[in-house]
């Protein structure tokens, strides 16, 4: 998978691109990353990006044609456009599984400053929010979504641990523990060093069945309980209102 960012500020992918996980994927050669620098492709004197919106209003509005030639750069017919923008869908595990089983090669766009000329859209295939709050552009987003895609690439992480992660299933992950067994008087849960796998099975369902009632009950609104989950629920939930 190769993964293009369009950005005014490709310094702040070197950390990003050179860290963790993406720099194993990298070496592995399995995901490809490249940030190209939008300014580069200005045909003003000055480099200049931007400029006031029309009609009045806060703020500068990138001007289209340097995201437009940097994209024409790199586009081609294989290539999935993605805008980062507060003003579209929200990002999700689900889209995150849709990118990488349908595209091979995705560029992400990141506007920077208050916003960018409308007519950018006219040259994107879908606009991604990451959530209901503003940035200061595009690029911690765009970071977001290519950690989110890089991890569900094939042979960049075990399978198994993307398995039974949080939203892969419906529902929040499980809490999870480590040595020591006490630490400052704080125990792990007995149960998990039973050996026991059947009882550890439903003890971690219900726990991740009540770290979703506690934090997304949305979540468990949008998903069809098993017998099995709908019989731990209630008990997680009159635990829950006895506290
Ligand atoms: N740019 C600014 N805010 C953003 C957000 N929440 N998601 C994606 N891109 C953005």
């Amino acid at each position: 998978m190769k993964i293009t960012i369009l950005t005014l500020f490709p310094e702040m992918f070197e950390g990003f691109f050179n860290s963790s996980i993406i720099k194993k994927a990298k070496y592995k050669g399995l995901v490809e990353y490249r940030a190209i620098d939008v300014r580069s492709f200005t045909e003003n004197k000055h480099n200049r990006v931007d400029d006031y919106p029309f009609g009045g209003g806060q703020g500068m509005i990138m001007f289209p044609q340097p995201m437009i030639d940097a994209l024409r750069s790199v586009k081609t017919e294989k290539s999935h456009v993605i805008m980062m923008t507060p003003a579209a869908p929200t990002f999700t595990q689900k889209k995150a599984h849709e990118l990488v089983s349908n595209y091979e090669d995705i560029i992400l766009l990141c506007a920077h400053y208050e916003g960018y000329d409308e007519r950018i859209l006219d040259y994107v295939d879908e606009v991604i929010s990451i959530g209901d709050y503003i940035l200061t552009g595009g690029e911690t987003a765009a970071m977001v979504v290519t950690d989110a895609l890089t991890r569900l690439v094939k042979g960049v992480i075990t399978e198994d641990s993307t398995v039974y992660e949080s939203f892969e299933n419906g529902l929040l992950e499980h809490p999870q523990y480590t040595r020591p067994v006490d630490y400052e008087g704080k125990v792990v849960p007995e149960i998990l060093l039973s050996g026991h796998h059947e009882k550890i099975r439903l003890f971690n369902l219900k726990e991740s069945l009540r770290k979703t009632y506690r934090y997304r009950k949305d979540l468990l609104e949008k998903r069809n309980l098993t017998e099995e989950e709908q019989v731990l629920l209630n008990e997680v939930i009159s635990e829950e209102n006895e506290k």
